[in-house]
C-alpha cells in the first residue's frame, strides 16, 4: 500500500448489527422480530436452521465487544438498535425500560473510551407486531417508523450524533417481500418490493424530517440511510445493448433509492418508464411502481446529512437473457449481473473480490449526487467455517481496498469521511447462519461463553487504524 496517510480526522469503524450478534431473543420483555419467527420456524431455510437466539451473546457480552473495539483503537462504532427489543409490539405505547437500559450501557461505554456511536434504528429486524399489519408492505408503518424514531432520538439522542435510519432498503424489500427468502418470505413478484421500497423512503424522509425540526437545534447530529450497492461494468465495453442494460443495473440499484434522497424526491425517470410500460403490456390499469405525490416528493427530496454506501463487490453486466433461469424480480432491469473468473472469491459464491470497483463506485456517488460527504458504512469479506485464525489473504484484500479508496480520496476528490468493516465480530449472516464469517474477531460459537479472538485481520486493521 502506498504510504499516503489518510485525512486527520477520517473515522475508522466497524459495524455490526443487532438481531446477528446480541441474542437474548425474548429477554427482559423484548418482543419478538421478524428474524425470530422466521427462524423458529425451521424449514431448511436457513443454514442447518440456525437462529440468532443466542448468536453471539452481546446482550449480556456486550463488555467483551467494547474490548475488541478498544483492540482495534477504532473512532467509531455502528450498531443497529433492536425495535422490538425497544418496543416490544413496535409501538411507543409501551417501552421496554430493559431495552432502554441495555443501549445506554453500551452507549455510554463507548463514549467512555472515546468512540462515537453511529447508529442503525432498523437493519432487516422490524417487530413481529409491525408485519402482522403488513410490514414494510403497509402504509401505517411510515408513520409508526416515524414515532420509533422520535422516540430513539429523544432517548439516545443526547448521545448519539449519527444516525442511520434504514439499512439497505434495497436488500430489506427485495428479499423480504419479492424473492422471499428473508422473512416475512412473501413471493410477490414485480410489486412487493417497489410498495416496501416506497414506504421505507417515505419513513426515512419521515424521519428526518423529526430530527430537523424537533432535536437538531439541540442535539446537532446527522441522520442518513444505508444504501449498498455493487460496482458494475459493461460485459463487453464497445457494446451499445451492454452499457445500457450497466446504467439500468445501477438504476435500478442505487439510484432506485438514492434519487428520491439525494436528487428530486422522485425515482429515476428511466425506472419509472420501463416499470409503467411493463405494466401496461401486463394489462394492469396502473404501473406496479407506486408514485410520490408532489408533496410527498417535496417532504422526501434532501433528506440525508451524509451519504453511507455499503459495498461488497462488482459485478459485468449484460442484457437479461429471457432463457437463463433468473433470480425471481430480474425481469424489469432487464439486466444481468456476471462475474469475471479472474476475481477471487471470499467466502459466500456473491462475494467476488474486486477492490478497485469501490474506487469507482465512489466516484459515482460524488458525480451523481452533488459530491456528498461519504461513509462506507460496510464492506468485508468473509470465510467459511472452519476460518484460518491467520487470514493473510483476507488481509490482502482489506488492503487493496484500502489502497483503493484512499486513491478516492487523494486523486479522485471524494469527500470520504470514513470506513467501516463489515464487521467486528462474527456473527450470524442471515440465512448462511454462522457458516459464512465476516469477523474482525472470531467467535467460537460451540463455547458457552462465546470467546472472541482476534483474526491477523483485526491486528493488522489496528495499525493502519493507529497511523492513520
Ligand atoms: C448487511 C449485513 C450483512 C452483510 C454481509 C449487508 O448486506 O447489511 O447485515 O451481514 O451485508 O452479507
Amino acid at each position: 500500500m502506498e504510504s499516503s496517510k489518510f485525512p486527520d480526522s477520517f473515522a475508522w469503524g466497524a459495524s455490526t448489527a443487532a438481531y446477528q450478534i446480541e441474542g437474548g431473543w425474548d429477554a427482559d420483555g423484548k418482543g419478538p422480530n421478524i428474524w425470530d419467527t422466521f427462524t423458529h420456524q425451521g424449514g431448511d431455510r436457513v443454514y442447518k436452521n440456525q437462529t440468532g437466539d443466542v448468536a453471539c451473546g452481546s446482550y449480556t457480552l456486550w463488555e467483551e465487544d467494547l474490548k475488541c473495539i478498544k483492540q482495534l483503537g477504532l473512532t467509531h462504532y455502528r450498531f443497529s438498535l433492536s425495535w422490538s427489543r425497544l418496543l416490544p409490539d413496535g409501538t411507543t405505547g409501551f417501552i421496554n425500560q430493559k431495552g432502554v437500559d441495555y443501549y445506554n450501557k453500551l452507549i455510554d461505554g463507548l463514549l467512555e473510551m472515546n468512540v462515537i456511536p453511529m447508529v442503525t434504528l432498523c437493519h432487516f429486524d422490524h417487530p413481529q407486531a409491525i408485519e402482522d399489519q403488513g410490514g414494510w408492505l403497509s402504509e401505517k408503518t411510515v408513520e409508526i417508523f416515524e414515532q420509533y424514531a422520535r422516540f430513539c432520538y429523544a432517548t439516545f439522542g443526547d448521545r448519539v450524533k449519527l444516525w442511520i435510519t434504514i439499512n439497505e432498503p434495497y436488500f430489506a424489500s427485495k428479499l423480504s417481500y419479492e424473492v422471499g427468502n428473508f422473512p416475512p418470505g412473501k413471493k410477490e413478484v414485480g410489486v412487493g418490493a417497489y410498495q416496501a421500497g416506497h414506504n421505507m423512503i417515505k419513513a426515512h424522509a419521515k424521519a428526518w424530517h423529526v430530527y430537523n425540526n424537533c432535536f437538531k437545534d439541540k442535539q446537532k447530529g446527522r441522520v442518513s440511510i444505508a444504501l449498498d450497492s455493487d460496482w458494475a461494468e459493461p460485459l463487453d465495453a464497445d457494446s451499445l445493448a451492454d452499457q445500457e442494460a450497466t446504467m439500468r443495473y445501477m438504476i435500478f440499484r442505487l439510484h432506485w433509492f438514492a434519487n428520491p434522497i439525494f436528487i428530486d424526491g422522485d425515482y429515476p425517470a428511466i425506472m419509472k418508464s420501463v416499470i409503467s410500460q411493463k405494466s401496461k403490456e401486463e394489462g394492469l390499469k396502473t404501473s406496479r411502481l407506486p408514485e410520490f405525490t408532489a408533496e410527498e416528493k417535496a417532504m422526501i427530496k434532501g433528506t440525508a446529512d451524509f451519504f453511507c454506501l455499503n459495498y461488497y463487490t462488482t459485478r459485468k453486466v449484460k442484457p437479461l437473457d429471457s432463457t437463463s433461469s433468473q433470480p425471481l424480480g430480474n425481469s424489469d432491469v432487464g439486466a444481468e449481473g456476471v462475474t469475471d473468473p479472474d476475481w477471487p472469491l471470499a467466502g459466500p459464491e456473491w462475494l467476488l473480490v474486486v477492490p478497485w470497483g469501490l474506487r469507482k463506485l465512489l466516484a459515482h456517488v460524488k458525480d451523481s449526487f452533488g459530491d456528498p460527504e461519504i461513509f462506507i458504512t460496510e464492506n468485508g469479506f468473509a470465510q467459511t467455517d472452519p476460518p484460518l485464525l491467520h487470514d493473510v489473504q483476507r488481509w490482502g484484500y482489506f488492503q487493496e481496498t484500502l489502497a483503493e479508496i484512499l486513491k478516492a480520496i487523494t486523486v479522485d476528490g471524494v469527500k470520504l469521511k470514513g470506513y467501516f468493516v463489515w464487521s467486528l465480530i462474527d456473527n450470524f449472516e442471515w440465512t448462511l447462519g454462522y457458516n459464512v464469517r465476516f469477523g474482525l474477531f472470531h467467535v467460537d460459537f460451540e463455547q458457552p461463553n462465546l470467546p472472541r479472538t482476534p483474526y491477523f485481520s483485526a491486528v493488522e486493521y489496528a495499525k493502519v487504524v493507529k497511523g492513520n
